[in-house]
């Protein structure tokens, strides 16, 4: 059975939380594929809500083996407040795995990033001060220490001496801080890797052992391909991969073993932190988007910019990952609205362009032309079948699915995990019979 990516088709936040937790429910395994604790991924159910960092959304069904795969950077202080936390509220973590690929996210990288970013001033990225950025930072330069280091103490205290003497000379002397001390930093680590030792698995193996098995493989994604560090609006990006072929790398899996690549999408756009947004909407209809919507960070708790849905952005996604469907999340939002926008060209210096420019300065400044289509007026939280949504969205829905290419095959009327409706597409319809043909 092949694997399922889950990724974000925009600036992160869409939902992925919500749609792994529903896929979950008919997998074997679920393996996060990149990020660290910057994610944030809510599901809701009758049991409370759960905001997951680095623990896959899988975890709360019951027998679905849960891998932090070898793509993502584990805060080893974070990951154990949240597998307590877990703990706490009765859910098991017996299936609970983490790769001994992957990167450690040491103490001086939060710190770091905290300096990187002050030093930035005015062009701050908005990071989430987690430390990614730098933590990948040494993984690409191959000074990183990876999970399986941080569980052997002949390596780790080898090699953290060596990383931290250097870490310090730029504490104190690039930035004028105080040196962090060595032994208190091992002891930490230490008592960190005694506790996820027992976690801690060649997690490729088990996820290839899974898929000869012909087990359902989900491969959650963290952020959003609009955030990636290749294809997004550097350098107001993450310091990751989040795109199918990242998660393929940071998951394990080959990407001939990927059936289905579901992107999910809100009806509308978010974004977090600074960089380009060019549908972004600071008036009163943004406000009362944040307001219905809940946009505030799951992570930061800042309050997220909003935008109309920007189909130029989500084309270029669909087609630079090969969507083969996807996830409409908070349609609900858009319940109270007469007229929603949607932006299907951009404009820059009286030119019209069809594709996402790589300066960032050239996508602050571009016009977005939009198609302003029939609002419903109409309350969709209480849908369950995708027949019984208004006319009106039924219309944004078929609209953008030409916009962007890809057939919308889920719509999302609400937080809870019922509030999931599937849909047949008729564009699905038309993609399977061309292949038939
Ligand atoms: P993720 O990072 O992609 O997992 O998304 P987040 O959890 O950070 O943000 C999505 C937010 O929208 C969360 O508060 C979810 O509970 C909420 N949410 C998800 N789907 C829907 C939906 O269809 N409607 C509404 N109103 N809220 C939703
Ligand atoms: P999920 O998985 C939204 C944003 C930050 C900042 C930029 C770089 O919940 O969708 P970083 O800390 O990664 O170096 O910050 O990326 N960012 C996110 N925005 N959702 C996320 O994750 C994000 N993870 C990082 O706000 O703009
Ligand atoms: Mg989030």
């Amino acid at each position: 059975m092949p694997a399922t990516i889950i990724m974000g088709g925009q600036w992160g936040d869409e939902g992925k939380g919500k749609l792994t937790d529903a896929l979950a429910a008919d997998a074997a395994v679920v393996v996060r594929a990149n990020g660290g604790s910057n994610a944030g991924h809510t599901i809701e159910t009758d049991q409370g809500v759960f905001k997951m960092h680095l623990v896959p959304s899988g975890i709360l069904n019951v027998g679905c083996l849960c891998v932090v795969g070898a793509g993502v950077v584990v805060e080893p202080s974070s990951l154990l407040a949240e597998m307590d936390d877990l703990q706490r509220r009765g859910i098991a973590l017996d299936n609970l795995r983490i790769s001994d690929r992957a990167h450690v996210v040491l103490p001086f990288h939060p710190l770091l990033d905290r300096l990187e970013e002050a030093r930035r001033a005015d062009d701050e990225i908005g990071t989430t001060l987690r430390g990614n950025g730098p933590a990948y930072a040494d993984k690409a330069a191959r000074r990183g220490l990876r999970i399986a280091d941080l569980v052997d103490q002949t390596t780790l205290r080898d090699r953290l001496g060596t990383e931290l003497r250097e870490k310090n000379a730029i504490l104190t002397g690039v930035y004028g801080q105080a040196p962090l001390d060595a032994d208190t930093v091992l002891d930490e680590l230490i008592a960190h890797g005694e506790r996820l030792a027992p976690f801690v698995a060649p997690s490729e193996v088990l996820v290839q052992d899974g898929l000869e098995r012909g087990d359902r493989v989900v491969i959650e994604c963290a952020q959003g391909a609009m955030l990636d560090i290749d294809y997004g609006t550097y350098p107001f990006v993450t310091s990751s991969s989040p795109t199918a072929a990242g998660a393929c790398q940071g998951a394990g899996v080959a990407p001939t073993q990927v059936e289905r690549t579901l992107a999910v999408f809100k009806a509308y756009s978010t974004r977090v932190g600074s960089g380009p947004l060019p549908t972004e909407l600071q008036d009163e209809t943004g406000q009362l988007i944040r307001e219905r919507g809940r946009e505030y960070g799951t992570t930061t708790g800042r309050p997220r910019r909003i935008g109309w849905f920007d189909a130029i952005a989500a084309r270029h996604i669909v087609r630079l990952n090969g969507v083969t469907e996807v996830a409409l999340t908070l349609l609900d939002v858009l319940d109270a609205f007469e007229e929603i926008r949607v932006c299907t060209g951009y404009e820059v210096d009286g030119s019209a362009i069809t594709h996402l420019p790589a300066l960032e300065n050239v996508l602050t400044r571009v016009t977005p032309i939009y198609q302003t289509l029939s609002g419903w007026r109409e309350q969709t939280t209480a849908v369950r079948t995708a027949t019984d949504l208004p006319t009106e969205a039924e219309a944004f829905i078929r609209f953008l699915e030409s916009a962007i290419g890809a057939p919308i095959t889920m719509i999302g009327v609400g937080p809870d995990r019922a509030q999931l409706v599937k849909r047949e597409s008729t564009l699905l319809h038309q993609v399977r019979s061309q292949i038939v043909a």
